[in-house]
C-alpha cells in the first residue's frame, strides 16, 4: 500500500510517499520545506503566514513530488490536528480535494501519534520495532507527554506538562538569550562547553510521584538570573553556562520521569518522539538510562524527529491496516486542539 502523507501543521510544508507492506514501511520521498526564515522577524510562528506560505508551497511541492493522476497513490493521510488552526487547514482541505478529485481514501491523523510512528519507518539504524505495550515520550514545540501505547492506535495518556512544553521552554529561553526561532538546536549548540553545573536550575515536579511536567519555574528562573546578570549578557562563557545550565535541567526531568514511568507500568519499549528528541542530550542520556534497566529504546533519525510527512503517512498505514472503516469522509475539519488519548 502506498500512502501519500501531507503535513501543515506548524511552520513546516511536508508531503511523503511512504509504502507499507506488512510492518516494512519504506520512505519513498519526504521533502520538507521550512518556513523558518518567514517567522524568524517575528520570534515565533504567525498562523496566518504560516497559512500563506503552505499555500504557496505545496501546489508547487505537490507537481514536483507526486503523479498528476495520484495513479500508485492508494490513500492519502494528513494531519487534521493538534496544531495551529489556519495552518492545518491549508493541509485538510488540500488533501480533501485530492481524494476527491483521485477518489482515493482519505484519513485525517493526529499529528502527535505521527511523531510517535516516525519510530516505525525504515532507516539504517532500525533492527527491530517498538514492542507493545510501550512508553512515549512526546516532546514537541506544543506538547510534552508520557503516553502509553497498547496496540497500533491505542493510546492512553499518563502524564503531561501543566503549563509549557519542553520544546517552548527551549524557544523562551532562546528568546531570553537573543537567539534566533526556533530555539531549540540554537541553545543546545551553545550548551556545549558550557558547564552543566553552573546554575542549579530547578527541576520541575521531579519529587512527585505522578508522572506530569512543569517547565514554567524553571524559565522563570532562567530569567531572573539573567536579569541578576545583565552585565554578563554578552559574555560567551556566561551564556554557555546558562544553556548547558538550562539543558541539564530539562534533560533531567524528561528522563527521570519516563524513567519512574517505566518502572511502574512496565513497558515492554520506550518510544521517543516530537521535535525535541532531536536535542543530542536527549538522546544520549534517554538511552543510557534505558541501557541500564535493560528496556529497548526507539530513537527516531534526526530527520524524521522534527515535523515531517513520512511520519503521518506511518500513523495513516498503520490506522488503514487495522479498521475497517478508517476512512473519513470529505467534510473532515481541522481540529487544532485534537487529543491523542
Ligand atoms: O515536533 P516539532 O518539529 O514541531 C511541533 O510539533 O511543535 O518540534 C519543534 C520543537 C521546537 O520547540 C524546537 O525548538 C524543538 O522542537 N527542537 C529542539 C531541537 N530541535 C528542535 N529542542 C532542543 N534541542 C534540539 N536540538
Ligand atoms: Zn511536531
Amino acid at each position: 500500500m502506498r500512502i501519500l502523507g501531507i503535513e501543515t501543521s506548524c511552520d513546516e510544508t511536508a508531503l511523503a510517499l511512504i509504502d507499507g507492506q506488512d510492518d516494512k514501511l519504506t520512505v519513498e520521498k519526504s521533502v520538507v520545506l521550512s518556513q523558518v526564515k518567514e517567522h524568524e522577524k517575528y520570534g515565533g510562528v504567525v498562523p496566518e503566514v504560516a497559512a500563506r506560505k503552505h499555500l504557496e508551497a505545496i501546489f508547487p511541492m505537490l507537481e514536483h513530488e507526486v503523479p498528476r493522476t495520484g495513479d500508485g497513490i492508494d490513500v492519502i493521510a494528513v494531519t487534521s490536528g493538534p496544531g495551529l488552526a489556519p495552518a492545518l487547514r491549508t493541509g485538510v482541505e488540500v488533501a480533501k480535494t485530492l481524494a476527491w478529485i483521485w477518489d482515493k481514501p482519505l484519513l485525517g491523523v493526529s499529528h502527535l501519534e505521527g511523531h510517535i510512528y516516525a519510530n516505525w519507518l525504515q532507516h539504517e539504524g532500525l533492527k527491530e520495532l517498538p514492542v507493545f505495550p510501550a512508553l512515549c515520550l512526546i516532546v514537541s514545540g506544543g506538547h510534552t507527554e508520557l503516553v502509553v501505547m497498547r496496540g497500533h492506535g491505542q493510546f492512553q495518556r499518563v502524564g503531561e506538562t501543566l503549563d509549557d512544553a519542553s520544546g517552548e521552554a527551549f524557544d523562551k529561553v532562546a528568546k531570553m538569550l537573543e537567539l534566533p526561532y526556533p530555539g531549540g538546536p540554537h541553545i543546545a549548540k551553545l550548551a556545549q562547553g558550557g558547564d552543566v553545573r553552573a546554575f542549579d536550575f530547578p527541576r520541575g515536579l521531579i519529587e512527585r510521584k505522578d508522572f506530569n511536567f512543569s517547565f514554567s519555574g524553571l524559565k522563570t528562573s532562567v530569567l531572573y538570573t539573567l536579569r541578576k546578570n545583565e552585565s554578563r549578557l554578552q559574555d560567551e562563557s556566561f551564556r554557555r553556562n546558562i544553556a548547558a545550565s538550562f539543558q541539564e535541567a530539562v534533560v533531567d526531568v524528561l528522563v527521570k520521569k519516563t524513567m519512574r514511568a517505566a518502572e511502574s507500568l512496565k513497558p515492554s519499549s520506550i518510544v521517543l518522539a516530537g521535535g525535541v528528541a532531536a536535542n543530542v542530550e536527549l538522546r544520549h542520556r534517554l538511552a543510557e538510562a534505558t541501557e541500564n534497566v535493560g528496556i529497548p529504546v526507539f530513537i527516531p533519525p534526526l530527520m524524521f524527529s522534527t515535523d515531517n510527512a513520512a511520519m503521518i503517512a506511518a500513523a495513516g498505514y498503520y490506522r488503514a491496516q487495522k479498521e475497517d472503516n478508517f476512512v473519513d469522509p470529505l467534510t473532515l475539519a481541522a481540529d487544532p486542539n485534537m487529543d491523542i488519548a
